[in-house]
């Protein structure tokens, strides 16, 4: 295997045909839903947190019978669910033992810039890094990723990443469903591209590179075809968006009603009433579903648009399902006076050129200076100039995500945003020609990250740094 990586080393007549089905891997058999173990806290003291993480490559059978070379973080693919307590001191011990070097970023999490795991923290072939913070945010449904320069959307598609839920005293004893892996569901849910032989396949055509990798099979917490049987109780789904460029609209068959209980960064106010969740690449939704009406055995399909992801089987097992709070958490708004200072980051271009404010990514450049403890309103604008270009196919589509912060939306092209949007969120989803106004505040010091999470665009140069001092 060469510097550049395994994907590098399939066969090119693989790439010819992508598109394609066969019977023998669409009629593929059912999986039951892999639930990712629990990352075990090596620490006796309980203000502490300490966790091993070894980013390492495996083998995974997607389809039976089909081997594929996979990333993975202790494991073949994926990686366990770390989970930590707010006031809980986090340590992180990661290995690499890839031949080529990776990050481990924490997404959506509030630490000093150095801890972050983003491109400036690289962990080399064979070496340690070591990441020590202290959690001080609200219960929330994070997860982490590699964030290398140039090499974070092949490795995030080879299987590398995981949850971090974080926990806190009200979420505790808030009554809903949190029994992790029966009544509380963790689904990162990603797209992939196989061969008609159930070869995994990576950027085989211009389009990947311009819109960015995208599949027709979607795979949850690494599996195809899954199957999941829940009590007949409210269910608890938290959803990851873990794909390198799909956007997706998550809804059950028939416009089931459920609740959205929490965004990115934590709970929200209170329950919201829906029937479809959009979720751009890296962002998360907490859903619950209320099981509890339908009989043992009744099929009900958690779908992507009209594609079923996962199929929920509703078990024998009756759990105590009592209403869901009316209120949540308290999310206090960030204060503003019109003396905060505004900033503009306009997503643009094309192909290879993709970048922020006409920038590309350098690492030697910091593109933004903010003051520690300050707060600022950021205006995020997508304006690619796509619409109706491309034979049909509708705008580029972007999002924005932002380390070591935690924002409040204060608008979309100047109204309020929709109930479900007004938690605590780190990434959204901006569409062309929109303005979403942010407010945000800045708790740590240090150089961070902020870009479009469609992997490719990031690894094409979508991004940027901000420095705060
Ligand atoms: Cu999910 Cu810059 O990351
Ligand atoms: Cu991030
Ligand atoms: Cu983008």
């Amino acid at each position: 295997m060469g510097r550049k990586g395994i994907w590098r080393s399939f066969p090119a007549a693989l790439a010819a045909s992508f598109f394609m089905f066969s019977a023998s891997i669409s009629a593929a058999q059912e999986n039951p839903l892999p639930i990712p173990p629990l990352l075990t806290n090596q620490s006796s003291d309980p203000a502490v947190a300490r966790f091993e993480l070894t980013v390492q490559k495996g083998e995974t059978e997607f389809f039976p019978g089909k081997p594929n070379i996979t990333l993975g973080y202790n494991g073949n693919l994926l990686g366990p669910t770390l989970r930590a307590k707010r006031g809980q001191r986090v340590e992180v011990t990661v290995h690499n033992s890839l031949r080529e070097y990776t990050t481990v970023h924490w997404h959506g999490m509030l630490l000093p810039g150095s801890e972050d795991g983003g491109p400036h923290q690289v962990v080399a072939p064979d070496s340690d890094w070591k990441a020590r913070f202290t959690v001080n945010q609200p219960a929330a449904t994070l997860w982490y990723h590699p964030h290398g320069i140039g090499n974070t959307a092949t490795q995030v598609y080879y299987g590398l990443a995981g949850f971090f839920i974080l926990d806190d005293e009200a979420s505790d004893k808030l009554n809903i469903p949190k029994e992790y892996g029966v009544d509380d569901i963790p689904l990162v849910v990603q797209d992939r591209r196989f061969s008609s032989d159930g070869v995994l396949l990576y950027n085989t055509t211009m389009r990947d590179i311009m819109y960015g990798m995208q599949g027709k099979t979607p795979l949850i917490n690494g599996a195809v075809n899954p199957y999941l049987t829940v009590p007949r109780s409210k269910v608890r789904l938290r959803l990851l968006n873990g794909s390198n460029a799909g956007f997706y609209d998550f809804n059950f068959e028939g416009n089931k009603k459920f609740h959205q209980i929490a965004s990115d960064g934590g709970l929200l106010t209170r329950p919201v009433e829906m029937n479809h969740l959009q979720l751009s690449p890296g962002e998360r939704g907490e859903i619950v579903m209320d099981f509890s009406g339908y009989g043992p055995g009744t099929v009900l399909h958690l779908r992507n648009g009209r594609l079923p992801v996962l199929k929920i089987i509703v078990g024998k097992g009756k759990k105590e399902s009592p209403p869901l709070p009316e209120i949540l958490a308290v999310v206090p708004p960030l204060p503003y006076d019109g003396t905060e200072t505004v900033r503009r980051f306009t997503l643009s271009g094309l192909g290879r050129m993709v970048g922020i404010n006409g920038q590309q990514m350098n690492l030697r450049r910091i593109n933004e200076q903010m003051d520690l403890n300050s707060t600022e309103i950021w205006e995020i604008t997508s304006r690619t100039g796509m619409m109706g270009m491309m034979g049909g196919g509708g705008g580029m589509l972007h999002n924005f995500h932002a380390h070591g912060i935690q924002f409040q939306i204060l608008a979309r092209n100047g109204s309020m945003p929709p109930e479900n949007e007004r938690g605590w969120k780190d990434t959204l989803q901006v569409r062309e020609g929109e303005v979403v106004q942010l407010i945000t505040r800045f708790h740590y010091p240090g150089d961070f990250m902020y870009h479009c999470h469609v992997l490719e665009h990031e690894d094409n140069g979508m991004m940027g740094q901000f420095r705060v001092e």
